[in-house]
């Protein structure tokens, strides 16, 4: 049973604090998890609770700290760390508000992620084995390789460009092609005359002045590097488009221009026809405009996957009324938008049960833990975007990747680009 439950204060990869959690179950057995911490962080996400004040920009976790401290200690001792489900829910009714304000989803996160750990310490396996069973795969991997919008200073208003690997005989080959096309992207960047510099996600935020700019490098970058684009190596953005929105005028201020929804899509759709490479937009549309990101999922949803994220911050309550109305054809997954591993997977069969795919992501704000390589694999989740190959925080997913596939003792290959071949159950 669990006997100690602590946090502390620890830092990520933006140098921002955070809180990493301590399980510690009667026998001594230790669960630790980290939490990380998004940028462009979507409305109706579970609360981070922060300090205020003076210290440390106002960003300090010491409430969320002592929250684990007292009182989630005192209301977990002597549960089973096995029944994650009862785990989360005690926090959650602990908590007592919708959003996790009041202990804080940075609090309960950590906590929820630790138990997982401290579970599968006891039972001496793999956290993947211990989630997830068998008959598991390794996802495709999306990789953040030109950075734009809140996570760069530079001209791009779409937030990430990424590339794929769509034909691999293994994780490992896969992962090696995008290296290769990320080393050669450097050198493009550089010829241009452009700083390579890297960007809060690894990839390179060269001062361009638009999209369709970084796009052409990825173009060229994947084609110098030897692969043939769309059939080996595809791009994906995300435009986190709701930080380009104006609220007052309902139009988007994208690069210089102010253009209407209608104009937007035909911007998308330019692109799409430009660069045929490209097979999946995230958050074409704001938070605040779900009418518009229906009537986009309505025109272009057979074309290319569309994956909402801020619309819907991994809450099964949003995820259904996005079913409802037909907005995306893919969920994005982070565990800290709704703040516990119970609720993520309920958020995760949702989505299958209703024929949407679903992508695992991180957070620009991001710790050595590896946990979302693992869960990512144990709930046989097909897509996963965790950053460039740079930055430890982002490789360190993918060298566990390369550890899980080493264990599995298969080819990890997961060609089909979007269905999730297996529910979680
Ligand atoms: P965030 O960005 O972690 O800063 O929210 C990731 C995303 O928008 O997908
Ligand atoms: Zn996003």
């Amino acid at each position: 049973v669990i006997d100690v439950v602590k946090a502390r204060e620890v830092f990520d990869s933006r140098g921002n604090p955070t809180v990493e959690a301590d399980v510690i179950l009667s026998d001594g057995t230790l669960g630790r998890a980290e939490v990380p911490s998004g940028a462009s962080t979507g409305a109706n996400e579970a609360v981070e609770l922060r300090d205020g004040g003076q210290r440390l920009q106002g960003k300090g976790t010491t409430k969320a700290v002592n929250n684990v401290n007292t009182e989630i200690n005192d209301a977990l001792h002597g549960v089973s760390p096995f029944n994650q489900a009862q785990v989360d829910q005690i926090m959650i009714d602990l908590d007592g508000t919708p959003n996790k304000e009041r202990l804080g989803a940075n609090a309960i996160l950590g906590v929820s992620m630790a138990t997982c750990r401290a579970a599968a310490a006891e039972t001496h396996q793999p956290l993947y084995r211990y989630l997830g069973g068998t008959d598991l795969e390794l996802p495709q991997t999306f990789h953040n390789v030109i950075n734009g919008g809140e996570h760069a200073d530079n001209g791009i208003d779409i937030q990430e460009f990424m590339i794929t690997a769509v034909d691999r005989s293994s994780f490992r080959d896969g992962f090696e092609k995008i290296v290769n096309t990320y080393h050669t992207l450097k050198k493009v960047i550089e010829k241009a005359g452009y700083t390579t510099g890297l960007g809060d996600e690894g990839g390179f935020a060269p001062d361009l002045d638009n999209s369709e700019a970084a796009l052409q490098m990825l173009h060229n970058a994947i084609v110098q590097a030897g692969y043939v684009p769309g059939k080996e190596i595809a791009i994906a953005f995300d435009a986190a488009a709701s930080y380009f929105y104006n609220t007052q005028t309902k139009q988007y201020d994208f690069e210089g221009q102010h253009l209407s929804p209608d104009a937007l899509s035909d911007y998308y759709a330019k692109l799409l026809a430009q660069f045929p490479e490209i097979i999946s937009i995230e958050d074409p549309y704001s938070e605040d405009d779900w009418e518009n990101f229906v009537k986009f999922t309505k025109k272009y949803g057979d074309q290319v996957q569309i994956v909402t994220d801020d619309n819907v911050c991994t809450n099964p309550t949003l995820f259904a009324k996005a079913i409802k109305m037909g907005m995306a054809n893919a969920f994005l997954i982070k565990l800290n938008q709704i703040g516990t591993v119970t609720e993520t997977l309920t958020a995760i069969r949702l989505a299958r049960k209703n024929g949407y795919a679903t992508m695992m992501s991180h957070r620009s704000g991001e710790t050595g833990d590896t946990f979302l390589a693992d869960f990512t694999v144990a709930t046989r989740t097909a897509q996963l975007k965790s950053g460039a190959p740079a930055r430890s925080e982002r490789v360190e997913k993918y060298n566990q990747l390369l550890r899980i596939e080493e264990e599995l003792g298969t080819t990890g290959t997961r060609l089909a680009h979007f269905p999730d071949s297996v529910d979680y159950d």
